[in-house]
């Protein structure tokens, strides 16, 4: 039976409970989500062939550390860098390394601050030069899969509603949605409850209500919904090689209807 509680009452860590959270937490929010955001903006203008994503990332860590915040992913469960950078068939989590890009490559790269104790978690897709047109198709595939996942989002309504919103409109464009991986509640601690999963039933799953505050990060592949892990146990990457996007936002669900805070 899923319990929803007062963040103020909860204690600071997974309990699977779903946090409800007030004015002072979203304030909270907002301005760590608004860091996580600019410092993507500002990678547009860095991301070019010949740019090593080791180099992207230590832009994501002094930017932090500049505006008072720290990358969350730093240490985080054994991860040694402070975001992930996922190029061409990699699906998620991929570790920033010193192989340059390419000329077409398409990345997403995911950053998470924790600026006073909140967490801004948001990633985006990049292109390097020019692209081909079903790499570019799919990345406004998955950036349309979020945002109409978003859009589902008001009080009343269930996570399944989100899922099935992203999986109905990607497999109308003949994409398939990664089952492996999804958005999660987020605050004070990085991965909450509740799940939020990018496929689903609508009206199934929990309800949604006033005040939670989860991640929507839909990973959308052009061929196979298929993923596996390599070997050094964090990139996935699609099974048959095909490209694969992600967006994500951290979203907030309100009175009517929801805010964004990595717009
Ligand atoms: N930012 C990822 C997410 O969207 C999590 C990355 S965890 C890491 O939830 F350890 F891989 F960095
Ligand atoms: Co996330
Ligand atoms: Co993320």
């Amino acid at each position: 039976m899923i319990s929803y509680i007062s963040y103020r009452n909860a204690p600071l860590k997974y309990t699977g409970e779903v946090r409800i959270f007030d004015e002072q937490a979203f304030q909270g929010m907002r301005k760590v989500c608004n860091l996580a955001a600019r410092c993507l903006d500002e990678l547009a203008e860095l991301v070019k062939p010949g740019m090593t994503t080791k180099e992207i990332d230590s832009f994501v860590f002094s930017f932090g550390v500049e505006h008072g915040a720290l990358p969350a992913d730093l240490n985080y469960r054994g991860y040694t860098a402070s975001c992930c950078t996922s190029i061409n068939h990699v699906v998620c989590h991929g570790i920033p390394d010193n192989k340059p890009l390419r000329e077409g490559d398409i990345l997403n790269i995911d950053v998470t601050y924790i600026l006073d104790g909140w967490h801004g978690d948001t990633g985006r897709m990049y292109s390097v030069g020019k692209i081909k047109r079903a790499a570019e198709r799919l990345i406004e595939v998955t950036h349309e899969c979020l945002m109409r996942g978003i859009a589902s989002v008001k009080p009343g309504i269930r996570t399944g509603t989100i899922g099935a919103a992203i999986q109905q409109y990607a497999e109308a464009e003949h994409c398939s949605v990664v089952r492996d991986f999804c958005g999660h509640g987020v605050g004070q601690i990085f991965h909450d409850a509740p799940s939020i999963l990018h496929y689903g039933t609508p009206d199934h799953g929990i309800e949604l209500r006033e005040g939670m505050i989860f991640t929507i990060e839909p990973m959308i592949n052009l061929g196979k919904a298929g993923v596996k892990i390599l070997k050094d146990g964090w990139t996935a990457v699609t099974r048959d090689r095909s490209l694969s996007a992600q967006y994500e936002h951290t979203v907030a669900v309100t009175k009517t209807g929801y805010e964004i805070f990595t717009l």
